[in-house]
């Protein structure tokens, strides 16, 4: 469907590193797009299809440059990268600098002037894109780590722009974020936006901590304002904004009788065990998968849990898998896995189910049905929705939910078992305890996390966050 807006007229631009479509193949063979699933897209949708609203990210593949589509309401902006861009950009500087340093060092993240001069070009790259299509006084909203830049280099080149980030991930503590030997750019970067949205409150405050401390800026409460001699005239505003999902459809999937009746299958494909499990990460280790898989195998091998009543399904989606890290990852995972079940399996048993696949939302929620358990073991996360979906799927009241308590969403899901990851002993009694908690505990504790969703779903993420962008006294003036 195409909707003739000529091309410098988006009123409303979101920018991200991906764009919200995969590549398929349609049934004549001609190679087609389909939205992949997701909250963002979902709850922006709306906004897109009310003004004229266009997408800029990365399509997926490198080396390839693809013109601009429509597809489902939104103009897709393609960004090409190239085999160096994906190199230094993606996997170095965003995904082993930027992630295990704003994930609190869970490993050393790696600082390399190469990866550093990519990034910058990227950012432009993307920056470039918005600045193609954006019409006057255009709203653009920019998306996570990957794109820190982009606010400032639009700020430089369109004061008239309204413009909010939003970063998914946490934002580290001064302490951390000092060893960035770029740290001064990115904030000046980020700070090139109206409002800087976070996940929770303590992210928030330590952005602004790092702006007092390492730029000219000087801050009052959540509002930096710059100095009079620099570039930029924006006062920033920076607030907490916790990112959800779409609670409704969830919840309508979990309803619907054909995934229900999948639920039972996958159960009975287990052998119908007392207990089923259930952990979904990508397979990063910010989530804490090793640490809730040596749990559960001393849970097994001091019979807390019985191997004949119990099975963890592990659901590990691929990810990110040239980064070294993550190669580390798959293997010492892989290696408990095999000890885990070469240990406790029987011929008719198994005491875990490790899946290293992506599963479509349909068979997603099957899971989330089938298990008495959702464990959410991240050290440190910036929300993790999967914990929401878990919640939605079970307006029923039954199941139980065990979240880390360095995820966002233990901010707000504060009826679930709360566990510290890195107490392992600790970690394991709480296993034992939602195991064994009564129906009552668990509907009472499970409504209330229900009903927590329902009235802050993804779709009033994005509103609040957008009305409170426009609300800002936004100077044209350069
Ligand atoms: C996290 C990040 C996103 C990222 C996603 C998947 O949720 O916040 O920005 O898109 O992981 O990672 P990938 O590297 O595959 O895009």
């Amino acid at each position: 469907m195409s909707r003739e807006v000529p091309d410098a007229n988006y009123e409303f631009i979101v920018v991200a590193n991906r764009l919200p479509v995969d590549r398929v193949t349609n049934s004549d063979g001609s190679p087609g797009w389909r939205r992949s699933p997701g909250g963002l897209v979902t709850a922006l949708e709306p906004i897109m299809a009310s003004s004229t609203g266009a997408w800029v990210g990365w399509h997926g593949a490198t080396n390839e440059h693809l013109e601009a589509f429509d597809k489902d309401d939104i103009h897709m902006v393609p960004v090409a990268l190239s085999d160096e861009d994906l190199e230094l950009y993606y996997e170095g500087f965003s995904n082993s600098t930027l992630w295990p340093l704003y994930h609190d060092v869970i490993v050393p993240p790696e600082y390399h002037r190469t990866w550093w001069d990519n990034y910058k070009t990227v950012n432009q790259r993307f920056a470039d894109a918005v600045l193609e299509v954006a019409a006057p006084n255009a709203t653009v909203w920019v998306h996570d780590y990957q794109l820190q830049l982009v606010p400032k280099m639009l700020r430089l080149a369109r004061p008239d722009l309204r413009i909010g980030f939003f970063n998914h991930i946490p934002f580290p503590a001064t302490g951390l974020f000092a060893q960035l030997p770029w740290r001064k750019q990115i904030l000046e970067g980020l700070a090139g936006a109206d409002l800087v949205g976070f996940q929770r409150e303590a992210d928030s405050a330590n952005f602004v901590r790092c702006l007092r401390r390492y730029t000219d800026y000087s801050v009052k409460g959540h509002e930096a304002t710059p100095d009079e001699n620099y570039a930029l005239k924006n006062v920033c505003r920076a607030a907490a904004h916790p990112i959800s999902i779409n609670t409704s459809q969830v919840a309508e999937l979990s309803r619907d009788p054909e995934i229900q009746e999948r639920a039972k299958q996958i159960r009975a494909g287990l052998g119908n065990p007392k207990t089923v499990m259930l952990g979904v990460d990508r397979l990063d280790y910010t989530k804490g998968i090793r640490h809730r898989l040596k749990a559960y195998g001393e849970l097994l091998n001091d019979k807390s849990l019985q191997a004949g009543e119990v099975c963890l399904i592990q659901v590990a989606s691929p990810s990110r898998e040239n980064v070294e890290r993550y190669i580390q990852l798959r293997n010492q995972v892989e290696l408990m896995v095999g000890q885990i079940t070469g240990q406790h399996d029987t011929l008719s048993h198994t005491t875990l189910r490790y899946l290293h696949h992506s599963y479509p939302m349909r068979e997603m929620i099957a899971m989330y049905l089938a298990a008495d358990v959702l464990l959410v073991t991240s050290l440190r996360d910036g929300m993790n929705l999967v914990a929401k979906e878990y919640v939605a799927a079970h307006e029923n009241g039954q199941g139980v939910l065990v979240l880390s308590e360095f995820t966002g969403a233990a901010d707000q899901l504060t009826q679930a078992v709360l566990v510290n990851p890195h107490d392992i002993d600790g970690m394991k009694q709480k296993i034992v305890q939602a195991v064994t908690m009564p129906a009552a505990d668990q509907a009472r504790r499970m409504r209330r996390m229900f009903r927590h969703l329902q009235e802050n779903d993804v779709v009033g993420w994005s509103q609040r966050f957008l009305e409170e962008l426009s609300s800002i006294n936004h100077p044209v003036s350069p």
